[in-house]
């Protein structure tokens, strides 16, 4: 059935303008942005989403490049939209996506494997994680069993 993913627009691609583009590509490839929000992480706030990735040794730069200004979340409806998110964004290093998904997001707008301008959840509950995470009101289940 429908999905919901969490989609987010880094620092490195909002500052570069990339929100209008990357939205246009989002609603041509049949996502429905079902939910949208401009927000400024704080330290505390980075490292939690992140928490996962605590251990590792790049931890401190994520959280420094991921409050480096603005980022742009939406909460995308779509049939796979877990999945068909995260191949859109392409792979995470931006330098690795220029050549082997040259038509990718992080092709488009990211540097290299930390500053890849774009997030997607890697697994429906990981999705349902994130989308509570950001928009508290949010069910992330299966849309048709909504109505
Ligand atoms: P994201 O898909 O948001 O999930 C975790 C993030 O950590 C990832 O994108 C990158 O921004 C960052 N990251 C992952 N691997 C590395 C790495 N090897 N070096 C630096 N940053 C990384």
């Amino acid at each position: 059935g429908k999905e919901r993913t969490l989609a987010m627009i880094k620092p490195d691609g909002v500052s570069g303008n990339y929100t209008d583009e990357i939205k246009r590509i989002i609603v041509e490839a049949g996502f429905d942005i079902f939910k949208e929000m401009l927000t400024q992480l704080d330290k505390e706030t980075a490292s939690a989403f992140y928490e996962e990735h605590s251990s590792r040794s790049f931890f401190p730069h994520l959280v420094t490049y991921m409050t480096s200004g603005p980022v742009f979340v939406m909460v995308l409806d779509k049939r796979n939209a877990v999945s068909d998110w995260r191949a859109l964004i392409g792979p995470t290093d931006a330098q690795k996506a220029k050549i082997s998904h040259p038509h990718s997001i992080r092709a488009l707008c990211g540097k290299d494997s930390q500053r890849n301008c774009a997030h997607g959840s890697d697994s429906t509950s990981s999705a349902e994680r994130e989308i509570k995470f950001f928009f508290k009101d949010v069910n992330s289940g299966d849309i048709a069993s909504q109505h």
